[in-house]
């Protein structure tokens, strides 16, 4: 198995995203409950990166149509609720889902290891 260094533990902070890049992959860290949480930097609906997004009580907000996930578990919480930051009505959801079903956040393995947190790979 190897090991590969992802941030300082003291660079992931709660209620903040970190982006990072390891082995050819964009992550985004964040902690919750003091716990290192790693996601794939790219959401599920149309496969664009969140690094601008939000993450608040555990959860991440895609900056894009404000889809909501668990940070740690990937589990889906809304699907398409808003664009440029405006709420959508429920009627026009489906429409710019474009046909898109409503899918989890790749989640990825972390460690924490003397100060500094590392993908498992
Ligand atoms: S790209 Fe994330 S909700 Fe559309």
């Amino acid at each position: 198995m190897k090991r590969v260094e992802l941030a300082a533990s003291g660079e992931v902070q709660e209620g903040q995203l970190h982006a990072v890049s390891a082995e050819g992959r964009s992550l985004l860290l964040t902690r919750v409950g003091g716990r290192a949480c790693a996601v794939e930097n790219r959401c599920p609906h149309f496969n664009l990166p969140m690094t601008r997004g939000k993450v608040e009580n555990g959860v991440i907000r895609c900056p894009w149509h404000g889809s909501r996930f668990d940070a740690c578990s990937g589990e889906n919480i809304d699907w398409v609720t808003a664009v440029a930051g405006l709420p959508l009505p429920q009627w026009s959801r489906a429409l710019v889902a474009a046909g898109r079903k409503p899918a989890p956040l790749q989640t990825v393995a972390v460690t924490e290891v003397d100060g500094k947190l590392y993908l498992e790979s």
